[in-house]
């Protein structure tokens, strides 16, 4: 069975079950600061699943595009991906662990006919605060799952970060018929016998800073299938790239390669796929946070096709030959062909420069080891050559050879560790800012944020499109696709047109319709996918109109003066304005 079928079939039987299917979010979280990338189904239902009503009921389903990091260094094994989509079904004080242990085994089963012998699950052992899911096992064994394969494990819990949403979860595995390696050999063993294939989260706590739980209004359930891993299993492949959503790229590249490495052409293959993903989705590179993330996986991915000794030449036939793979599951990809191919080749033709640039700072730091007498490289130059000419320390450490010298690799994972730290507390701080502040200044700010956007448009041109949104209160930011520098008279007459609308205190008005009516009535948004029904569209007077999911205020006039501080430059071909909101 192909990945698109997987999905449809996922998508069918939820919906014969009663759930609504609902598009993707993109890939980059809309007005959402507190995370980088969407990293799992449940992340843009997070207001649903703490109570807010949804549009379109209490059953959901989804395939979602996600892009996890964490492993980003681990990506040429035969199992880590950065990109991947999530299958979910969720239940918003609907259903709750028997209706959803029963579809999920019913799903398995029946529909994608895996024996129940190739099946074993776990749920929570229990600690101090909440209790030992005998429930979810109970419902297992009902459904056919025999107690020995049933295990209670500790970890069986589940949350996005810090804080939110959370519950014990029930994990299913699939048995890959490996020899068992011990007498102990269980679904918590990383031996390669279990994969692990969906997660059923009972979410009924909210986890708070502080770490105490409490509990939610309503019993949701969040579940997460992986397609590519569900892909390979059911195809009995031992590794994602052995399936059509990889064969012909890696084939391709084993034929250009003059090097044989598998490593390598997995890097290149998985890397290149999610570059694509992600500017499709309106991501850039960058040099901080999402738009790092994007370089340096083209970085990574360049470095290794000349690992490959495949001529960079090729890049531009690369990416067409992955939206030919893709296009059936992602049709928007063709459509953004000229951008892709355009922010890829940029990057590339970038850090082409760089490396040169970084090797000829490797030389000097060779020049000054051998004057004072040294066979190695000091971590801090290593690091110094990471860090501010994206100099890749393996890179470092093969030139070294070359020349005889050793890198201290050991004193560069302690520089980069220190580094990794410092960004993860970043992160983590703006987490926190993106949850904790939803009030009426922030709301003000985002009703301002769609009068910027409109007006952008009208003075500038349709081809402005929402790149990115981080809003405070203390101002609002806002990133937007355009070519060049806006001129004194533009931003005068953007902001003048933005106090117009307050002044003529236009009410906000919010009407829920079919993703297909929102793109008919000239809704702006973001349009990439093809399921899904309903969606907000909120609209300002007749000046504008947008699928947003709120909030918003009620009318213009609360929102004071607007004020353009800043227009800058984000990344290549994105602008970015600071405005503030002043109350008189
Ligand atoms: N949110 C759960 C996960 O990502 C389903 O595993």
């Amino acid at each position: 069975m192909k990945a698109i079928d997987i999905r449809n079939k996922y998508l069918n039987f939820f919906e014969r079950h009663g759930h609504k299917i609902i598009p993707s979010a993109p890939l980059i979280p809309e007005n959402d600061p507190s995370v980088l990338f969407t990293t799992a189904g449940m992340q843009p239902l997070v207001p649903y699943l703490l109570g807010e009503k949804h549009p379109e009921g209490t059953r959901l389903t989804d395939y979602q595009k996600c892009l996890r990091t964490n492993d980003i260094e681990e990506v040429g094994d035969n199992r880590h991906l950065t990109y991947f989509e999530m299958l979910g079904n969720w239940s918003l004080g609907d259903y709750f662990k028997k209706e959803s242990i029963q579809m999920s085994f019913e799903f398995l089963t029946k529909e994608l006919e895996i024996p129940v012998e190739k099946l074993s699950v776990t749920c929570f052992a229990g600690n101090e605060e909440a209790p030992k899911d005998e429930e979810a096992a109970k419902y297992w064994k009902e459904a056919g799952i025999p107690e020995e394969r049933i295990y209670f494990l500790k970890d069986n819990w589940w949350i996005a970060g810090e804080e939110g949403p959370c519950g014990p979860d029930t994990e299913i595995f699939y048995d890959t018929g490996k020899e068992p390696c011990s007498k102990n050999c269980n679904p918590d063993c990383d031996c390669g016998k279990y994969v692990e294939i969906w997660n059923n989260v009972f979410m009924q706590y909210f986890k708070h800073k502080d770490g105490t739980l409490t509990k939610l209004k309503q019993h949701n359930v969040d579940t997460g299938l992986g397609l590519e891993r569900m892909t390979m299993l059911l195809q009995g492949k031992k590794t994602p790239y052995e399936t059509e959503l990889f064969a012909p790229m890696m084939e391709h590249l084993e034929k250009l390669a003059k090097v044989d490495d598998i490593h390598s052409r997995r890097i290149v293959a998985e890397h290149l796929r999610a570059s694509m993903m992600i500017i499709a989705d309106g991501g850039r590179p960058s040099n901080i946070d999402r738009g790092y993330i994007l370089r340096r996986l083209i970085r990574r991915m360049i470095r290794h096709l000349r690992k490959l000794e495949i001529n960079l030449e090729e890049t531009k036939d690369l990416i067409y030959l992955n939206i030919e793979i893709l296009k059936e599951m992602y049709p928007y990809l063709e459509e953004n062909k000229q951008t892709i191919t355009q922010v890829i080749i940029e990057e590339k033709d970038k850090f082409v420069a760089t490396l040169s640039h970084g090797e000829r700072e490797f030389e000097k730091a060779v020049a000054k080891a051998e004057q004072e007498g040294k066979k190695s490289i000091d971590g801090k130059t290593v690091f110094r050559l990471y860090d501010t000419f994206g100099f890749p320390p393996e890179i470092t450490e093969e030139l070294a050879k070359e020349q005889g010298f050793k890198i201290n690799m050991q004193e560069f994972e302690e520089l980069f560790k220190m580094h990794q730290e410092k960004s993860r507390l970043g992160s983590e701080q703006k987490f926190k800012g993106g949850l904790a502040e939803q009030n009426e200044i922030t709301t003000a700010y985002h009703t301002a944020t769609h009068l910027l956007h409109e007006a952008l448009r009208e003075v500038l041109g349709e081809h402005v499109k929402q790149n990115g949104s981080n809003i405070t209160s203390e101002r609002l930011r806002f990133d937007f696709t355009h070519p060049q520098k806006m001129t004194k008279e533009e931003i005068q007459k953007v902001e003048d047109l933005v106090n117009e609308q307050i002044q003529k205190d236009l009410a906000v008005t919010c009407e829920e319709m079919s993703y297909e009516d929102a793109k008919k009535s000239g809704a702006i948004g973001l349009f990439t996918d093809k399921y899904g029904d309903k969606v907000k569209v909120y609209a300002i007077g007749d000046f504008s109109k947008e699928i947003c999911g709120g909030p918003h205020v009620s009318h213009t006039g609360e929102l004071g003066k607007f004020k353009i501080k800043k227009e800058e430059s984000s990344s290549s071909g994105v602008r970015r304005i600071k405005a503030i909101l002043i109350q008189e």
